[in-house]
């Protein structure tokens, strides 16, 4: 008989019977997975049967979400980190070495930037930033220097710009170099029919869609991922499982959500572009804004993002966004609720003047992230904040 010591660290064992499932996958929240002997151990780390060893390099329940983000973005296979920045990180530290150069621009989420323009640096890795509307600067940049990756985003944080796909990666694969799209603020159905080689998400956004957890995912081909899982088994910036499961348990209202809110973000674009207080508005669903033509050609919508500029910049820009009641003052998008991110919050630092022009990122750029409220309470909000900012 064993003593009760041993029996609290070894509990009864409860296995299901083969017809009987959970409706809901388990959370498979253990680190180590075992095999019956020694025999089977060496044949799964031989490659020559399927299985979990250790959850740093693979766990079911990622599998599963793994599964599940390839198919939504027409890839082959699925890596998950920690964050979004990590899944950003990661395909460019296990593709890249020294001597390598990559093209990016300064229209980018600032820690892309910094990630290329000064992290991979230091390894030796140059890299030339350039604008996203710049498609002459990209081919000759591409004819003049060998380059391995060019890194984009469509649309655009925060100005919401949008990339031409199709030219894009046709100039980039023309000249041998791989595409790598953040492609988190399209969402995770969005641009799969393009030659893309990666595509990066933040699964803190969209995916989650309630922040309270992180994740990040690198969707591609096979090879790809192969090429990079090892390297990051190493590494380590998984994703944990309770995380994961968090993020699959969001992503069974992704659509219902995404539709809302891109309805809502319509409702609000219209809004601002009829204010007097208003500059100017960003959004790709409108008619009348620079990225429509090219985003209707490539999405099947337009997201719920809203940038817009106000009349007085800065300073009325953080009056707005103290103003405002129901939208709060906070980093990240693509949650339930919605957010501002005043003018002060988004000045890009360090940016020449021809950079910082373009940025498109202006004195008085608002960004609003908008969630699943009643739109006309939003509207309401919006009015009464935009008229206290002016007042
Ligand atoms: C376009 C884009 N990419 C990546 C990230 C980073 O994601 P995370 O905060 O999950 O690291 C963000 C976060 O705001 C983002 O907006």
């Amino acid at each position: 008989m064993r003593s009760k010591r041993t029996k609290v660290t070894h509990p009864p064992e409860v296995r299901l019977p083969p017809d009987n499932r959970p409706l809901v996958a388990p959370i498979y929240q253990s680190v180590k997975f075992t095999f019956d002997n020694v025999e089977e151990t060496r044949k799964y780390f031989a490659g020559q049967r399927d299985g979990f060893y250790y959850s740093r390099v693979s766990n079911p329940t990622l599998r599963q979400l793994e599964r599940l983000l390839a198919e939504l973005q027409g890839r082959e296979a699925c890596l998950l980190t920690g964050s979004g920045v990590a899944s950003i990180a990661a395909p460019l530290l296990a593709l890249l070495k020294s001597g390598d150069h990559v093209v990016y621009f300064a229209e980018m989420y600032p820690p892309t930037r910094a990630i290329i323009g000064r992290m991979l640096r230091r390894f030796g890795v140059s890299s030339t930033m350039l604008s996203i509307d710049d498609h002459d600067g990209l081919r000759r940049t591409l004819a003049q220097t060998p380059t391995r990756i060019v890194a984009f985003e469509s649309p655009t944080n925060p100005v919401l710009k949008i990339a031409d796909l199709a030219r894009l990666t046709a100039v980039a694969r023309e000249y041998g170099a791989l595409t790598l799209l953040d492609n988190t603020l399209a969402g995770l159905h969005n641009h799969g029919q393009y030659d893309v080689d990666i595509f990066v998400h933040s699964l803190t956004k969209f995916a989650s869609g309630h922040g309270d957890v992180m994740g990040g995912a690198v969707i591609a081909r096979r090879e790809l991922i192969d090429a990079m899982r090892e390297d990051l088994g190493n590494l380590g910036p998984t994703l944990d499982p309770h995380a994961a499961y968090l993020i699959l348990r969001g992503m069974k209202t992704y659509f219902v959500r995404w539709d809302a809110q891109s309805a809502n973000a319509r409702r609000v674009a219209e809004f601002l572009a009829s204010h007097p207080a208003v500059e100017r508005v960003r959004y790709p669903g409108l008619a009348t804004d620079p990225g429509h033509r090219l985003a209707a050609q490539q999405m099947s919508d337009f997201g719920s993002i809203v940038t817009f500029d106000i009349r007085g910049g800065l300073a009325a820009g953080s009056r707005f966004a103290e103003a405002l009641q129901l939208f709060e003052i906070a980093a990240s998008l693509g949650s339930t609720e919605s957010l501002v991110l005043a003018p002060a919050m988004q000045q890009p630092r360090g940016f020449t003047a021809q950079q910082l022009d373009w940025s498109d990122i202006r004195a008085g750029t608002v960004r609003l992230s908008i969630g699943i409220e009643d739109a006309d309470d939003l509207i309401e909000d919006l009015q009464q904040a935009l008229a206290a900012a002016s007042g």
